[in-house]
């Protein structure tokens, strides 16, 4: 299976590479917005290090970062045979765009991980909103990825912060770039970083990643 998930990893890496190079035209809908590589491979060894079984993500897009995510939660839970399997699946992610979630559960397929993950169709905030009303405290998150529009973010993070375990991490992309998003990025990273059970770090790699744990 793990094979596999590299395979079709490799292909949306190809597709996502064009797309940033200009060298396809591809309309705003059917653009991946994809994470970097770098990014990608960062998650997986962070998910990987940090033994973490539960992430959610918010921003499925084509599912390459969910990709990056399932592959380092399925290896923790190889290496942890002893331990009783989770009655829920190991990756939720969240996307409000219909053809996009089209794509990612053909990618989902193609990898052999339909089964994995969940996918929630619908607006972010209503999402999160739902799976804080329902979650036991043993479903704590590991890891959260925060990737959908930058208007909500504080929202997302309020909502998200609750329903991660202590020592948990949150990561939120686009802090550096594009660097429109800057004025909007600047006051989320202070808005958080003021909040007194979280320690936050910037961290340079693709387009700038926001790295939160979650203290007491
Ligand atoms: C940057 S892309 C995600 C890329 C993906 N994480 C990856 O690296 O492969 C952001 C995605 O968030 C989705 N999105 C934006 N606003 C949303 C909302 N309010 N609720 C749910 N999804 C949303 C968009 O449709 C888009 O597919």
């Amino acid at each position: 299976m793990t094979l596999n998930i590299w395979n079709v990893l490799a292909k949306l890496e190809d597709r996502s590479k064009l797309e940033r190079s200009g060298k396809v035209v591809v309309s705003r809908e059917e653009m991946m917005l994809a994470i970097t590589y770098e990014t990608g491979l960062f998650f997986n060894i962070f998910l990987k290090a940090m033994k973490a079984k539960r992430a959610l993500e918010i921003g499925t897009s084509t599912g390459y970062s969910s990709l990056w995510l399932i592959e380092a939660l399925l290896q923790n839970t190889v290496a942890n045979k002893q331990e009783k399997p989770s009655s829920s699946r190991g990756l939720i992610t969240i996307e409000n765009d219909p053809m996009k979630l089209e794509k990612a559960s053909y990618n989902f397929s193609e990898a052999g991980v339909s089964d994995k993950i969940d996918i929630m169709e619908g607006n972010a905030l209503e999402c999160l909103r739902r799976i804080s009303g329902t979650l036991d405290n043993h479903e704590l998150f590991d890891f959260v990825f925060i990737d959908a529009d930058k208007e909500n973010l504080k929202g997302y993070f309020d909502l998200v912060l609750p329903i991660i375990r202590v020592g948990g991490v949150i990561a939120t992309d686009n802090v550096l770039y594009p660097t429109d998003y800057r004025p909007i990025m600047t006051s989320f990273i202070e808005y958080i970083r003021a909040k007194p059970n979280v320690q936050s770090v910037t961290v340079p790699i693709g387009h700038g990643e926001e790295i939160t744990t979650k203290c007491r």
